[in-house]
Order: structure tokens, then sequence, then C-alpha cells
């Protein structure tokens, strides 16, 4: 007995000493001091005693188990340390190098000139209405007097995703949902992007961004769309910007009209922005459609409107000079860093 006791102080001593890690501790901690540890194993072997004997012998056992136990912690204690310090020298952080810059990105051209146009429209009083991209035919075109058989739909290439549901084609379909939804007065503008199956090309794009106007109100002419638009193109573009009214036509408003602001570049004179006319186009207008108010029981004996889509790409691209519009889908930052 005594000698078994002796052999395995030794066994121990020589595991503890030889442990160079504290993975290698725990296992010298399981295989000695464990719950089927070599030292339990000893008491264990007690039964074969005599009554006298085991109380000596137990006492031995527990003797040696604290003797070693002694010798364990301290050996812990200096691997542990040992560890920390490796740790903090491979861990270690130099904190003069010089840190990473953080990429910065910057607004993009449209979203620049969205943000202006909204300053001058909200500045007049309009609240900004946010539409749906995935609009029914219903909105989109019949109740903006576009009924299924209507040529001028043929004008809008549509993604159909059912016959009834749609990508819509243009920001008007939110006047129908905010007249359907408010009463008159109404000044609201709402900005956002529409979808025509277009071929890409310079100048066209199946994505493209519209800013929506519309107004309803007793007494309202054609005069206060006229002064409206003209502070719209003077805060845009410059305060000297001309704007020239063109009939033409748009189901939903009665009259209509196209909207073209002298060139800024060139004053007027003309130049390869606009095309040497001096004039560039940059929205459709007009007096909403009867019909159309009707359609939301908005009676139009006593109320009247008038109602303009501006395209913000086509702004962005005249204002910045950009000569190519899938410039601004591509995310390139050195392109966009420009402006
Ligand atoms: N929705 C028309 C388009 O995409 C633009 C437009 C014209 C909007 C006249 C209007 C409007 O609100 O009154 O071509």
């Amino acid at each position: 007995m005594e000698q078994e006791l002796q052999e395995l102080k030794s066994r121990a001593l020589e595991a503890i000493k030889t442990a160079g890690s504290s993975n290698e501790m725990e296992q010298v901690k399981v295989r000695f001091f464990g719950k089927k540890g070599e030292l339990t194993q000893l008491l264990r072997g007690m039964s074969a005693l005599s009554p006298e004997e085991r109380p000596i012998y137990g006492q031995k056992v527990n003797a040696l188990r604290e003797e070693l136990e002694e010798e364990y912690k301290s050996a812990l204690a200096r691997i542990t340390e040992k560890e920390t310090n490796e740790l903090l020298v491979s861990e270690k952080i130099d904190v003069t190098l010089p840190a990473e810059r953080p990429v910065i990105g910057k607004m993009h051209p449209i979203t620049t000139v969205l943000n202006d146009a909204l300053a001058v429209f909200t500045s007049m009083g309009f609240k900004i209405e946010e539409g749906r991209e995935i609009e029914t035919d219903y909105y989109n075109f019949q109740a903006l007097n576009m009924p299924l058989d209507h040529p001028a739909r043929d004008m809008q290439d549509t993604f159909y995703i059912t016959d009834n549901f749609l990508l819509r084609t243009q920001t008007s379909a939110a006047q129908a949902r905010v007249m359907e939804n408010s009463a008159p007065p109404i000044r609201i503008v709402s900005p956002g992007r529409v979808f025509r199956a277009d071929e890409v090309d310079a100048t066209h794009s199946p994505i493209f961004h519209q800013l929506e106007g519309l107004v309803v109100d007793k007494g309202l002419s054609m005069s206060d769309l006229r002064g409206t638009l003209d502070i719209f193109a003077k805060s845009l573009y410059g305060s000297d910007t001309k704007t020239r009214f063109r009939p033409s036509f748009f189901p939903f408003t009665e009259p209509s009209a196209e909207v073209d602001v002298s060139c800024s570049a060139c004053k007027g004179k003309g130049c390869k922005i606009c095309k040497d006319t001096g004039w560039i186009e940059i929205l459709g207008c007009g007096m909403v459609h009867p019909k159309v108010l009707a359609n939301f029981s908005i009676d139009p004996e006593f109320y009247s409107g008038f109602a303009f889509g501006l395209g913000l790409d086509r702004i962005a691209v005249t204002r910045y000079g950009i000569s190519d519009m899938r410039l601004l889908f591509e995310n390139d930052m050195r392109f966009l860093r420009q402006f």
C-alpha cells in the first residue's frame, strides 16, 4: 500500500512538471484529482484493509492529495502567467501605425437634385407623399383617364407583373392615391422611381426618377401653375432662368403643357447640353382633367387643380453636363465623387 502511494506521488509530480500548457494541466487535473482519477481510485482500494488500518490509510491519501494539489496550483499559476505574457506579446497593437481611412460616400447627383427640388416645393407649402413602386393598372392608368384601350398607354411600355399589377410607369399614380385618400385643399409632391420597358442607351433607362406635384383647391388657374413652376425653375437653375410652356397632351390634364427652361450652361445661346436649342425640357404639366377629379368625388364645378411631373434624371444630366445617362446607374465612385 505504502509503495502504491509513493509511486502515485512520483507519477503525479512528473506529470505536473512536464505539463507545458493550461490544456495539459487540465488533463493532469482529470487524471489525478478527478472523480475517476487515480487518487480516488486509491481510496476505493481501502475495502481490502482491516477496519483499524482504514482511517490511517485514509489520512495518508488525503495528506498526499493536499500536497499534490499545492504543487499543482503553483505549477498552474506559473503556466497561466507565461501564457498571458505570450498572448500580450503576440496581440500587441502598434498604436503609432496610421489608421485605415473610412470610405466616405458622396451624395448621388439624382439625390442632390431631388433634395433641392423638395426644398423649393416644401418652402411653398407642399407636403411630401410616398407612392408605390408596384401599382395596379387602375391607379397607374385608368384613374388617370387612360382606360384599357387608350392609345396613350403605348407611349409607356410597361412592365406588367400580372394583368392587374405593374411597375408604375409614372409617379402620377401617386396623384390618384392622394385624391382618393384626402380632400381639397391638396398640395403635395411625390418623388420616386418609375419603370418602363425601354432599351438602355445614352438617354434612356428602364428605371428613372420623377417628382410628381399635385395641387387641388378652389379657384386655381393656369397662371398658378405657371407661377409655381417659374419659381421652381429660378430656384433650381438661377434667378435669370426663363421658362417656356409648349402645348402638349396628357390624358389626365386639360390643357396640358411641356415646360422648357433656358439652358443655364450657355444662357440660351445654344450648346451641346441643350442640343443647340437654348432650351431644356424638364417636365410635363397641366390643369387636372375634370374627369380625373370626378373619379375621386371631387366636384369639378367647385374645385380645380394643376399637376406636374418632372424628370429628375434629365435635370441631373443637364445640370451637371453628364454626357451619358448610364453613368448615373453604374455607382462608380470615380464618377460620383465629381459632384
Ligand atoms: N406622368 C407624365 C409622364 O410620365 C408626366 C406628367 C405630365 C405628370 C403632366 C403630370 C402632368 O402630373 O400633369 O410622362
